[in-house]
């Protein structure tokens, strides 16, 4: 199975050789096929990614990501939004979860977050009214809300989660969000099976640092979604464990949401667990659950013991030794 695999700038490279290392081990039916796409890449050849990459993932509709920089004021558009517009992934999923022997303010969090990804503030429709006078619009369509909210309720049934929680500001954005709103409500009824509610984001923010554990899924436009990935990552030790998909109708991009660690780059000191949670969802996704069950196993198992692993999060190993520790747990398995 043909899989697009996108290094990226800084310790992308890294990384993704953790990837494909375990990838081997794991003999999976993977074939990753690369390309060059970034700042760096766009230094050497003016542009910012390879020719075909596009064609590359609209054929076989699935990718693996690193971080990628946007070179500044060279008028590039940052990769991610061209690819995010281009293939229109329409759901960027993020599940935040706890991670035994990571310090963190909370224990057994278990959250899953669906982001609208394609509409909203991040439309980027904005212009200058006069020169005291910035103004941005927000777009929320009764289409792009319906699907997320779809998404995000189908995982759950799927998943057997309890409960859905909206994010909004009805309130106050009586039309936009107030869509979003009665499209949950909506789509709600179908699900009678799972508790569904709605928070004001503000209230939201307060409830979530008080008692992560009343929330369980989560679905959000695109900006209160974004704020609310990185809010909930931080209850559960911050952005270094957090893999993410985005995905339309067609094609699934896999991702870690961290960025390309520029202070850190090509020093083999990157913790490459974020892209390989990311490559574990593309396994399930492509029913290969036990491998992925299998590399979730060793990577959780590695974290609490807290010996063998990076220097991030208190350990000694770099890149490259973390994953040879990987390799070989998942050989004794
Ligand atoms: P960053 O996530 O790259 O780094 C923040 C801090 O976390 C740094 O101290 C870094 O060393 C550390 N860090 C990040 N990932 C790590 C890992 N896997 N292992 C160990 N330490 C890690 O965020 P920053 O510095 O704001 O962004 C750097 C570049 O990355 C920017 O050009 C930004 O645009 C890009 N970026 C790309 C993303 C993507 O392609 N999805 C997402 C976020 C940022």
């Amino acid at each position: 199975m043909r899989v697009i695999l996108i290094p990226g700038d800084g310790i992308g490279k890294e990384i993704c050789e953790s990837v494909k290392c375990i990838n081997d081990v794991l003999y999976t039916p993977i074939v990753f096929e690369e390309y060059e796409a970034g700042a760096e890449y766009a230094e050497k050849s003016g542009k910012l990614f390879d020719d075909g990459l596009l064609d590359a993932i609209k054929d076989s509709k699935l990718a693996l990501k690193g971080p990628t920089a946007t070179p500044i004021g060279k008028g590039f558009q940052s990769i991610n939004v061209q690819l995010r517009q281009y293939f229109h992934t329409y759901a960027n999923v993020r599940p935040i979860r706890s991670l035994e022997g990571i310090k963190s303010r909370y224990e057994n969090v278990d959250l899953v977050i669906f982001r609208e990804n394609s509409e909203d503030l991040y439309l980027g429709v904005e212009m200058m009214k006069d020169e005291n006078t910035a103004q941005a619009m927000k777009i929320i369509t009764r289409h792009a809300s319906n699907r997320i909210i779809k998404e995000a309720f189908q995982y759950a049934k799927k998943h057997h989660r309890k409960k859905v929680t909206c994010i909004h500001k009805a309130n106050i954005m009586k039309m936009t969000d107030g869509l979003f709103l009665k499209e949950f409500q909506e789509v709600a009824q179908e699900y009678p099976d799972i508790v569904s509610e709605d928070c004001i984001v503000d209230a939201f923010c307060m409830k979530v640092v008080m008692n992560p554990k009343q929330f369980d899924v989560l679905v959000a436009p695109n900006l209160y979604g974004d704020i609310i990935s990185d809010l909930c990552a931080g209850l559960v030790g911050g952005l270094g464990f957090a893999p993410s998909v985005n995905y339309g109708d067609e094609v699934r991009i896999y991702e870690a949401v961290h960025g390309s660690a520029p202070d850190i780059a090509g020093k083999d000191e990157a913790n490459p667990t974020a892209i390989l949670l990311s490559y574990g969802m593309l396994l399930e996704d492509i029913k290969e659950v036990e491998k992925a069950n299998r590399l979730k196993e060793v990577i959780y198992e590695l974290i609490k013991e807290g010996k063998e692993v990076t220097k991030d999060i208190g350990g000694t190993l770099s890149c490259s030794a973390y994953t040879n520790a990987l390799i070989e747990r998942l050989k004794r398995i």
